[in-house]
């Protein structure tokens, strides 16, 4: 028999709402819709073909993956416009074709010369590919640094001459969009975010080189963004479910948090203010990007915390310790109850389960397990 309520189940474990994702889902649907724009979600959150199928209701199915094992997973699961946001390299062409072979429209980024070179190679044998080049906007990781843009008319060249190669656009995410906290911070590095990548556009253009996909995207861009103009496409991820590091940096509010991490309370430690649950840095991760904003946080916050600024202060492989500003009322929480800890930032913490437990808020304060998701990890 299933479990019930999320009291029978077994901890540490993965708690959904469903109420605050469909929330959130219907958020970014309509504003990136309003703004005429495609949503092609970054599933890379969710890992989830159920939430894919929820989050592209109502759009054209196009989603983000960030391996090649959720590429095969959304494929199976009927999305057929996959982008592989992640630069390629050649040993990993063989798993593209396999999919593209049956009829997944899966598109691969590169920013590299001799990568594209090797691409338009693999491509004489018959094989196909949809290649976007990658623009840095900022963010300082991946892509063509913006605004000179080295090689991107020859990388763009060699993939638009090749036979069996689309040269199918341009794509950055502004991953230093995390490091603003204000609506008008965000929003300047969402300009510069859509400069890049319509910047480089105009440039192939010029050069006679078509370009249409034109794709940006976060979620702090995509909730502050400002204008949206030549943009084809974004692909914002975590607002799916959204985390603490959303809530400091203003990408959602302190109710929009849909994922959680349920753990039991397994010793009382007086002395030291602080108990212990059985959630540590693999059911929580060490992530600690919310801590940029609010120091307060450590690991995770405690849902409904019964002293103040109640947080997992520190965390062993698999022991979590929960601190507090105020003395913890040990009777409230005996050793065997159940807290909930809201995640710095839910994509890492997510990746240690294989599946979600779904509750929803709206229908009877969140008790009853309502449904299971799967979800697929590794590479
Ligand atoms: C290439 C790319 N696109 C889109 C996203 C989604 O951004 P976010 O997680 O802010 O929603 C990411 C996230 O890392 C990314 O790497």
């Amino acid at each position: 028999m299933p479990p019930q309520t999320i009291d029978d189940l077994p901890t540490p474990v993965l708690i959904l709402d469903r109420a605050v994702l469909r929330r959130n889902l219907r958020r970014m649907s309509d504003r990136l819709r309003g703004a005429g724009v495609a949503l092609r979600p970054h599933l890379k959150t969710a890992k989830s073909i159920a939430i894919g199928r929820m989050a592209v209701e109502g759009h054209d199915g196009r989603i983000t993956v960030s391996t090649l094992a959720e590429a095969r997973y959304f494929a199976q699961g009927g999305f057929k416009d996959i982008l592989y946001g992640v630069g390629i390299v050649p040993s990993k062409f063989a798993a593209v074709t396999a999919l593209r072979r049956q009829g997944i429209d899966l598109r691969i980024v590169t920013d590299n010369l001799p990568v594209a070179r090797a691409i338009a190679d693999a491509a004489r044998n018959g094989d196909t590919f949809s290649v976007l080049i990658e623009i840095d906007s900022g963010g300082g990781r991946a892509g063509l640094p913006w605004p000179d843009l080295p090689g991107l008319i020859d990388i763009a060249r060699v993939l638009h001459q090749a036979p069996g190669v689309e040269f199918a656009g341009v794509m950055t995410h502004a991953g230093h969009s995390y490091h603003e906290s204000t609506p008008e911070g965000i929003a300047a590095v969402a300009e510069q975010e859509r400069q890049a990548v319509v910047g480089a556009a105009a440039a192939l253009r010029a050069a006679g080189i078509p370009c249409p996909i034109v794709s940006a995207g976060s979620t702090p861009t995509a909730v502050h963004s400002r204008d949206f103009g030549g943009l084809t496409e974004m692909r914002p991820g975590v607002y799916v479910f959204n985390d603490l590091d959303q809530e400091f940096i203003g990408s959602c509010g302190p109710n929009d948090l849909a994922l959680s991490v349920l753990a039991s309370v397994i010793g009382h430690y007086p002395h030291r203010n602080q108990l212990l649950i059985d959630a540590g840095a693999l059911a929580l991760s060490k992530d600690i990007s919310a801590q940029e904003f609010q120091p307060k946080v450590g690991y995770g916050t405690i849902a409904d915390a019964p002293a103040k600024d109640m947080a997992v202060v520190a965390c062993s492989q698999e022991h979590g310790f929960v601190g507090a500003a105020d003395p913890i009322p040990y009777g409230n929480l005996p050793v065997g109850s159940r807290l909930r800890v809201w995640p710095n930032h839910a994509c890492i913490t997510a990746a240690a389960y294989d599946r979600y437990y779904v509750v929803d808020s709206d229908l009877d304060g969140g008790k009853a397990v309502v449904d299971t998701y799967d979800r697929i990890n590794g590479w």
